[in-house]
């Protein structure tokens, strides 16, 4: 059985290709350049991009089960994979398919429905094609804490607002986990899993853990809310993102803001999800600026 790994370059798409490797199965993963992907050994790289159908046929030929990287979406990859004989889907989705359509008109509520749809869109594209699907929904993901490598490498410095702020952040690692087991067994076709870390990890306990994992100080500035704009703004970010970030923030000062934690990954495996702290570990060479 071949299983193609789309997105198989990114934080969760890397490690669903280690755990099917370990698995021993035999897998194909579809990047846009294989020379840059450094795959594992015995994987086989396949070129092709969401965005132009002709390199489609040959990721998918003789593929029997597809982990789906959200960018399909729209694109008719999906239909295409049904038709070229593909039978199981695991989606990579996220959290805000769960949620309930809104028409509230703050920014974070317009960001969470526009993230909504797409994922489950893509989720509805699979539905429709009547083969075995999966849906993996992460929470917010730890990996973008690496949005802080630079200043960390830099400046061992981390400046943000609501330093009380946060999210039970999840690792990648658990949510490769739970796709790699559900592209293997039969144990969960037809469920839309939402994955969280443990708990909320404030902004500045993230840095702490960190620093500890880096054996540094990683010291953490708060910026006010306008302070923070001005420099979301300076390093490119369009305005909208920057208003829907600052008010995500904002939301989870005191509660659990839009996302609190699930138990679903300890459900699936027995196991407690990964903290932050273990995610920081594993990361530590990135904010060291290491060669991995
Ligand atoms: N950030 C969060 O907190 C969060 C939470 C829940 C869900 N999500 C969803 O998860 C996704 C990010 O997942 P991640 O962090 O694992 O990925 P990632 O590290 O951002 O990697 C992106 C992947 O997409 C591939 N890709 C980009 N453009 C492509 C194209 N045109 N055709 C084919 N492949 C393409 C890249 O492959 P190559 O460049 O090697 O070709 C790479 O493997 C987001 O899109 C978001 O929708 C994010």
């Amino acid at each position: 059985m071949t299983i193609l790994v789309t997105g198989a370059t990114g934080n969760i798409g890397r490690r669903v290709v280690d755990g099917l490797v370990g698995a021993g199965q035999r897998v194909r993963a579809m990047v846009r350049d294989p020379q840059s992907a450094r795959l594992p050994y015995g994987v086989e790289p396949v070129r092709a991009d969401f965005t132009r159908p002709e390199t489609w046929p040959g990721a998918l030929d003789v593929v029997e089960r597809v982990y789906l990287f959200p960018f399909a979406c729209g694109t008719g990859f999906v239909e295409q994979a049904a038709a070229a004989g593909v039978r199981r889907f695991v989606v990579h989705s996220a959290a805000a398919a769960g949620f309930a359509p809104s028409d509230d008109p703050s920014a974070l509520a317009r960001h969470l429905e526009d993230e909504r749809q797409a994922h489950r869109g893509l989720e509805l594209e699979v539905e429709a094609t009547g083969r075995e699907w999966t849906h993996v929904r992460p929470g917010l993901l730890a990996a973008n804490a690496l949005g802080w490598v630079e200043r960390i490498r830099a400046e061992r410095t981390v400046r943000e607002p609501y330093g009380r702020s946060g999210y039970p952040l999840v690792h990648e690692a658990d949510v490769a986990e739970v796709a790699v087991a559900a592209l293997l067994t039969d144990d969960h076709l037809g469920a839309a899993y939402t994955i969280t870390g443990p708990a909320k990890v404030t902004q500045a306990e993230q840095a702490a853990a960190i620093g500890a994992a880096i054996r540094a100080e990683v010291r953490f500035e708060e910026l006010t809310p306008a302070q923070a704009r001005t420099q979301w703004l300076a390093d490119g970010y369009p305005p909208e993102v920057a208003d829907w970030l600052i008010e995500l923030l904002a939301a989870a000062v005191d509660g659990p803001g839009a996302l609190p934690p699930t138990r679903t990954y300890e459900e699936i495996t027995g196991r407690p999800p990964r903290t932050f702290a273990r995610w920081a570990q594993d990361h530590a060479a990135d904010f060291l600026g290491e060669a991995a």
